[in-house]
């Protein structure tokens, strides 16, 4: 029996081995792809401190996936930026773990490789390990999820990165976030699902000033938010090219948690409050000829339709404040 396990294990490693490949990528030039007009997000005074900057590739398919900012400090992500591709269903959430090999400095052409590898202490100082998660009583909690990517394995695999994870409560996780990632998931599909279009989505984490896991190593974050834009700037029709629109969303990791809901604009204020971050930025400046969009806000009228079809999906999506 445990020969058998150790074989199934075994071929399982062996399948895995060489397939997810990030890669360390400075100011994620491999990935920008993965960003409303190729420009990641400003967030001063707080991604330049300890940020590794990683593109997510699938060597199988030698394509970049998503892009991760990690805090190799904290060892959970800043920020998971990434699109949803297609809406088709099907398809088996990956059951395996990854590790970021390039993150410890070593050979950066050393393969990742899951984390029951027997050398996962080698790359222990610059990440959380499986094994920090095991006995914590948090879920590994995605922030780029994996049902979004329904279109491929590989695309699942992925986000199965310990970097894309960090420390949630179950209740939440499993519960008022998911449905969260649910209503988003479905409003783009309702709205964005037109020839051309582009959902971005940014997911973060916002660390806490001392709630760890694993003796100190990992950082439990006290808000988990994602800020999502619809871009209608490459429609094919033209009577399309305006329906563009976004919207923003927090709720802290805690029990019977609630979401609140913002505009980006909105969000940004709360977000330079919360972060000690002036100006931060999440989707850059767009011009149609003389016409700036802001914070990928389109269309106000399609914004307000979506975003008020999104509060009535749930009690918990408050239409205010966090902090009033
Ligand atoms: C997307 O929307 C279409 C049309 O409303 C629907 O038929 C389809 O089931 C939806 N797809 C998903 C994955 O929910
Ligand atoms: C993706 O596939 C899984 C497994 O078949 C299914 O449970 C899930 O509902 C699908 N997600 C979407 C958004 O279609
Ligand atoms: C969460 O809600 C449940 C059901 O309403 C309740 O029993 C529980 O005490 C609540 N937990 C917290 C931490 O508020
Ligand atoms: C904005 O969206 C609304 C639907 O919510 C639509 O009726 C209107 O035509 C759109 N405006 C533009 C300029 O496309
Ligand atoms: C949310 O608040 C706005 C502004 O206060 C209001 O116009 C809108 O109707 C509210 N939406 C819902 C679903 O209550």
């Amino acid at each position: 029996m445990k020969i058998g396990i150790f074989f199934f294990d075994l071929f399982i490693f062996m399948q895995n081995f060489f397939f997810v490949q990030p890669e360390v990528s400075k100011d994620f030039v491999n990935c920008k792809h993965c960003f409303f007009q190729d420009t990641p997000p400003y967030l001063n005074g707080l991604t330049e401190q300890n940020s590794v900057q990683i593109c997510q590739r699938h060597r199988l398919l030698n394509r970049y996936f998503f892009a991760i900012n990690y805090n190799s400090v904290h060892r959970i992500p800043y920020y998971s930026a990434y699109l949803i591709d297609s809406f088709d269903k099907g398809g088996k959430r990956d059951s395996f773990w990854y590790l970021e090999p390039q993150l410890a400095g070593t050979d950066p052409s050393f393969h990742p490789h899951i984390v029951k590898d027997n050398n996962q202490q080698i790359y222990k100082d610059s990440q959380a390990l499986n094994e920090d998660y095991r006995a914590s009583g948090y879920d590994r909690g995605h922030l780029n999820p994996s049902f979004y990517h329904n279109e491929t394995k590989q695309a699942r695999q992925v986000t199965n990165s310990l970097t894309n994870v960090a420390p949630q409560v179950r209740d939440f996780n499993k519960g008022i976030w998911n449905k969260l990632e649910i209503s988003l998931y479905n409003a783009m599909n309702d709205s964005c699902n037109f020839a051309g279009a582009k959902r971005y989505f940014i997911t973060g984490a916002v660390p806490s000033s001392g709630t760890t896991i694993s003796n100190g190593r990992v950082n439990v974050p006290d808000y988990f938010w994602t800020a999502m834009c619809c871009d209608s700037s490459g429609a094919n029709e033209p009577s399309k090219k305006m329906m563009g629109w976004s919207a923003a969303f927090i709720g802290g990791n805690i029990d019977n948690s609630s979401i609140y809901v913002y505009t980006i604009e909105d969000f940004l204020n709360f977000l330079a409050k919360l972060l000690f971050s002036s100006h931060p930025k999440l989707f850059a400046d767009y011009y149609i000829g003389e016409t700036k969009i802001r914070n990928c806000l389109f269309n106000q009228t399609q914004a307000s339709t979506m975003v008020n079809g999104i509060i009535r999906d749930n009690d918990r999506f408050e239409n205010k404040s966090l902090f009033n």
